[in-house]
């Protein structure tokens, strides 16, 4: 039942907690992953307690190598971790004491409260380098795709109807964009990750005099030009959870763009559009069904996102009612960040696979992209050169549509006279129009879909990553 009060902060009680409470208020379970932040941290918080002569450099050696010692066991495997010490934090503080008798001042002037944000902190400079490598990775697997096939022309759609022609590699440039934008917003969050709680204490700082600009420095909280960057306000340091939610957001977008370019692609692949056959590394197969061949990894990443945006939304909802500074249920801060960081990393990995594994069918994308519908709107463009206003030739080419329907021909199959009824500015040359290459040639403007623009943007993407 009740145990002997703990040593950390047993003093004021009689009896320890119930296991039922251990077992619900334990972290250790998901928290010892901060475990080389949180020796990070020791190590630069027990520097400054010397620099400030608190510790002598002896006690800091012993409680440095201490820490070294722990950590070569973590990293072997070989620490045991205990639900009876809560948390990580304790954990290594515990293990620390039994080796160096130092390890008893090591906190001095800090709380769990400063200490847990630093590793936090730490550890969300570290996951943004991650995940940025992470999406650089995944960008130059669809830019290798885009490489591969310069000539492949899709229809490209809006409201899932086919509607103008465009390169292939125009459609994955698309993505590319998204994903820088994504990188610029972890590239952000670990900014505003830059800043050192660490001499917050538990919610007001210490009486004792402690520098906490050394404590930044040693822990790399540092602007441009090395100053050292700590944050201003103690209670705000420890109650503060923006960071985490911004983390989950940018997670939970990065989410969205995967999602959508796996949409495309379980769509591209389907026997309706077969653009693409996705890599068989990537895909599985139906237990009943003998000829199936699944999108599983697309559809995984479908449902994934649905995880980031609910770890998003558990992270706002556990910051919104709190009033300062820290409540334990912050602790509940952690599983959701974790996850929409691992799963972040995982779904880009799996997306940068798929994509080095598929392959277009340029037959199947040349006859989908052949229907002359797709260039009626360079049809209206066509009057409009020769004087007419657009509403006025967006009317006549809509007549003429429906003039190609009623006679069930194609539209670039109507006779000279058909359309010439339609509108008197339609020339000998009207049909013109319909020459891909040609129409796709006219479009030279930054960002579109001309040749010589997607030329461009591959060169740029290119040199972007390098
Ligand atoms: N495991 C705790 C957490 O993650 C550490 C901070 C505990 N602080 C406290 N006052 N009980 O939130």
């Amino acid at each position: 039942m009740a145990k002997k009060a703990q040593a950390t902060w047993g003093g004021r009680f009689s009896a320890g907690p119930a296991e039922l409470m251990l077992k619900f208020s334990e972290s250790i379970s998901f928290d010892a992953r901060l475990a080389p932040f949180d020796i990070q941290g020791s190590k630069g918080h027990s520097a400054m307690l010397a620099h400030v002569g608190i510790l002598t450099a002896k006690e800091r050696d012993a409680i440095h190598a201490g820490l070294d010692a722990i950590r070569a066991e973590i990293e072997a495997g070989k620490f045991t971790w205990s639900t009876q010490l809560e948390d990580v934090h304790m954990n290594i503080e515990q293990a620390l004491t039994k080796r160096c008798p130092a390890a008893a001042k090591l906190h001095t002037a800090r709380s769990r409260n400063d200490q847990v944000a630093t590793d936090m902190r730490l550890y969300f400079k570290a996951a943004c380098t991650d995940l940025v490598q992470r999406i650089d990775a995944a960008q130059r697997a669809i830019l290798a795709v885009a490489e591969a096939n310069p000539d492949v022309l899709i229809p490209g759609y809006t409201h899932l109807q086919r509607a103008q022609p465009v390169f292939v590699a125009h459609h994955l440039f698309a993505y590319l964009e998204m994903l820088q934008r994504d990188a610029e917003r972890f590239a952000v969050v670990q900014d505003h990750a830059n800043w050192c709680p660490l001499g917050s204490g538990a919610i007001a700082g210490t009486t004792l005099p402690i520098d906490r600009e050394f404590s930044a420095k040693q822990l790399g909280f540092i602007d441009d030009a090395g100053r050292p960057r700590v944050t201003q306000n103690s209670m705000d340091a420890v109650s503060d959870r923006d960071l985490y939610i911004e983390f989950a957001s940018a997670c939970a977008l990065v989410g969205v763009h995967l999602s959508r370019m796996a949409e495309d692609l379980i769509l591209w692949m389907s026997a309706e559009f077969k653009f693409v056959d996705l890599p068989d590394a990537f895909c599985t197969g139906s237990s009943l069904m003998p000829q199936k061949k699944n999108p599983d990894s697309m559809e995984l990443i479908r449902g994934k996102s649905a995880r980031l945006q609910g770890n998003l939304h558990t992270l706002l909802t556990l910051a919104k009612g709190l009033p300062l500074t820290y409540n334990r249920d912050l602790q509940e801060d952690k599983p959701p960040v974790f996850d929409s960081h691992d799963q972040t990393a995982i779904c880009l990995e799996v997306l940068a696979g798929t994509f080095a594994g598929m392959k277009f069918h340029p037959e199947r994308c040349a006859a989908a992209v052949a229907d002359p519908a797709l260039l009626a709107t360079d049809l209206a463009d066509y009057l409009v050169r020769a004087g007419v206003a657009f509403r006025e030739a967006h009317h006549a080419v809509g007549a003429v549509v429906k003039l190609a329907e009623q006679k069930g021909v194609p539209l670039d199959r109507l006779s000279d006279a058909d359309v010439a009824a339609v509108h008197p500015k339609f020339g000998p040359d009207w049909s013109e129009s319909f020459i891909l290459a040609k129409a796709m040639a006219r479009r030279t403007g930054t960002g579109m879909p001309g040749p010589a623009q997607v030329k461009r943007q591959l060169a740029r993407w290119k040199k972007l990553l390098g």
